[in-house]
């Protein structure tokens, strides 16, 4: 029988996996598990926030068909992904006597699955590994791609590989207990999946943008498939983010990455500042004669709908600029831009002038 959650399958250079989406999905991850020909004990990673109740209701899941589950809980915050961590998962799971066949499962936002996946790839030289995000962040893009890393003091994500996961279940039911503001810094990144890729998309968004808000499970679900299944496409294309296709995906980071880091990630959520991001973007391929201003005009009132900001009034602009001349995207000392071309539609252009992105920049920080 068709698995009717089942949101897209992520084809890779080991193999292949399921992205499973479903509202009340996460008792039925013990079926899953042997699904995927799994064997315990597994240990499961999550955080002071998650544990209660996801963490808990994953172990019984677990429990229910047999599977010992032991679980690791990290201090909620971003801070948990540091090597400091890593070694005290390690030193469990040595304690444990954890075995090369015996799955890492990583329940919570982006933090817990970088982390546990990086656990995963890096203890006894790799063990099975399964997500199941509870964010959105996590369940639209964090998990799908098999990116795992830690942080380092200097920068975020300094550290980490490219290890695929197993299988990425994710209940969407999770997504009720979000506050509203981390609800809509997730949107953010699922109506940047349309705008990149998919112009239905938009259109979705844009009929249902208060039930989503309120996390109304059919719609919410059929979305959180779409934008699994978009993530999911583009990185079975360009596994390795070398063919310039999975680089679209940071429509709107280049400016969204500089607001986070020259406010020392204390103003904006990640999703937030992708939100003012694409709207700098979209400004400047307005400027550059790719795109009309009613496009520009249609991505600003969508992202309003969702509360998201579409400016970034008072950052320091020489702060701006230090941190774009940091971005990882950097190639031959130019910042490689993703601009739409149209909705569904975007392109990377090496060729954007540095005083439009200036003026472009203040005129954002106004
Ligand atoms: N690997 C990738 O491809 C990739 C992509 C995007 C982001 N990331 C990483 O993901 C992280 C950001 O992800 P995030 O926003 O999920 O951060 P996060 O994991 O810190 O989660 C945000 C907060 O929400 C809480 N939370 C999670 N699920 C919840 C739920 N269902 N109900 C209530 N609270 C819940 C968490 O405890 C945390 O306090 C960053 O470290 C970023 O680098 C990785």
């Amino acid at each position: 029988m068709a698995d009717e959650n089942l949101a897209a399958v992520v084809h890779h250079s080991g193999g292949s996996y399921p992205v499973v989406a479903g509202w009340g999905i996460l008792d039925d991850l013990g079926r899953r598990f042997l699904e995927l020909d799994l064997k315990g004990p597994a240990y499961i990673i999550t955080d002071s926030n998650v544990m209660n109740p996801y963490g808990r209701q994953a172990q019984l899941a677990l429990q229910k068909h047999g599977i010992a589950a032991h679980i690791f809980i990290i201090p909620a915050g971003e801070t948990s992904k540091s090597f400091s961590i890593v070694q005290s998962i390690y030193d469990w799971l040595v304690e444990r006597r954890a075995e090369r066949g015996h799955p890492i499962i990583a329940v919570g936002g982006g933090v817990v699955g970088d982390l546990a996946g990086f656990v995963a790839a890096t203890f006894l030289r790799g063990v099975p590994f399964v997500q199941v995000p509870t964010s959105m962040a996590a369940m639209v893009d964090a998990s799908i791609g098999g990116k795992v890393a830690v942080n380092l003091p200097q920068a975020k994500n300094l550290v980490g590989a490219f290890y695929q996961p197993r299988g990425v279940f994710a209940d969407v039911q999770a997504l009720s207990t979000l506050g509203k503001r981390e609800l809509a810094e997730g949107w953010a990144e699922a109506i940047k999946h349309g705008f990149i890729l998919d112009a239905d998309l938009v259109d979705t968004f844009e009929q249902h943008a208060e039930a989503l808000m309120d996390v109304e499970p059919e719609i919410s679900t059929q979305v959180i498939r779409r934008s699994m299944a978009i993530k999911a496409e583009v990185v079975s294309q360009d596994e390795r983010e070398t063919l310039g296709i999975r680089i679209l995906l940071n429509y709107g980071h280049t400016i969204g990455h500089a607001l986070e880091a020259s406010t020392e990630y204390g103003r904006f959520f990640h999703g937030e500042g992708v939100s003012v991001g694409m709207m700098g973007a979209a400004r400047m391929a307005e400027q550059m004669g790719m795109i009309s201003s009613e496009l520009v005009d249609r991505q600003y009132e969508l992202l309003r709908r969702f509360n998201l900001p579409t400016s970034a009034a008072g950052v320091d602009i020489d702060g701006i600029f230090r941190a774009m001349s940091m971005d990882k995207k950097i190639e031959a000392g130019s910042n490689r831009w993703v601009m739409l071309e149209g909705v569904g539609k975007a392109v990377v252009r090496r060729d954007v002038p540095l005083d439009l992105v200036e003026a472009t920049v203040r005129e954002l920080i106004g």
